[in-house]
């Protein structure tokens, strides 16, 4: 879902011809061997992207064609985050890329290694952004994808948001959160005092069973122009493949704080 969201996010942003700064806070290593073991276990591509490669619908025709150039020069591996971002840039544009798992960055380092475009640091995402913030170009998109094995994470980007926006008000950001249970999304919500927040989410059934991931949401904060309805369309399109609207799936974009 993040992943389909990402031209909808970036391509608006490129529509005007100052360079833009982008930064992939927990980029992971940058590419996924769907055909291993681990990913054949979990059936997540056989379950996702793998129902939307053909007959695909117009709205994720942008992304499933970023995959599918991807998946052609990489012996059809499938493009984390940096990858996806980086097939979306103009020349003069730049991606930092920040993993703190010291293989994943090595991975990551050497997928970009004669890249002038993209830099990876080895280093903490919440460090980094209150270190990289505000960038020179003065526009850009913060991708914060953390992976909420920590019970504290919630409250660690709700802190980090907080602390980025107020050094970068007029930076897009994007955070993603899984949907258990209700109720810790709802807390996360409450403890932003940000303005021009919309909550994209999609939900594979309704959320009672606080032991599965039911569902997950993108957090936007400064959403660019158009972000909200390309994002319905998206979503739609993604439930019609991949959701069973009995079972209780849905997608929703809620408004949370107006500009
Ligand atoms: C959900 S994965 C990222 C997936 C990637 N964004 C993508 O879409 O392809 C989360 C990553 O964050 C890294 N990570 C965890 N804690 C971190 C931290 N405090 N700072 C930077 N990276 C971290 C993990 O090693 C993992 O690779």
């Amino acid at each position: 879902m993040k992943h389909a969201l990402l031209p909808a996010l970036l391509r608006p942003l490129s529509r005007k011809p100052a360079p833009l700064f982008v930064l992939d806070t927990h980029a992971g290593a940058g590419r996924h061997d769907l055909a291993a073991e681990p990913a054949r276990r979990t059936g997540e591509a056989a379950n996702g992207i793998a129902r939307l490669l053909d007959n695909t619908p117009a709205a994720l025709e942008d992304y499933v064609t970023l995959v599918k150039d991807w998946g052609q020069k990489d012996q059809g591996r499938y493009p984390g985050s940096p990858a996806l971002i980086r097939a979306l840039l103009r020349p003069a544009d730049q991606l930092t890329c920040c993993e703190a798992h010291p293989e994943d960055c090595a991975a990551l380092r050497a997928l970009f290694r004669r890249d002038p475009q993209v830099s990876v640091h080895q280093r903490d995402a919440w460090e980094a952004l209150k270190a990289l913030l505000p960038p020179k170009q003065k526009r850009g998109l913060i991708l914060i994808d953390p992976p909420y094995e920590d019970p504290r994470e919630f409250e660690r980007l709700s802190q980090g948001l907080t602390t980025a926006h107020a050094r970068f008000r007029t930076g897009v950001f994007a955070a993603w959160y899984p949907v258990k249970h209700r109720a810790p999304v709802r807390a996360f919500f409450a403890s932003l005092n940000l303005p021009d927040m919309i909550a994209v989410e999609l939900m594979l059934r309704e959320p009672l069973d606080p032991a599965r991931l039911n569902g997950c949401g993108l957090l936007i904060v400064n959403p660019p122009f158009g972000f909200a309805e390309s994002a319905r369309l998206i979503l739609d399109a993604l439930l019609s493949r991949l959701g069973d609207r009995e079972a209780g799936a849905a997608a929703a974009i809620v408004r949370l704080t107006h500009e």
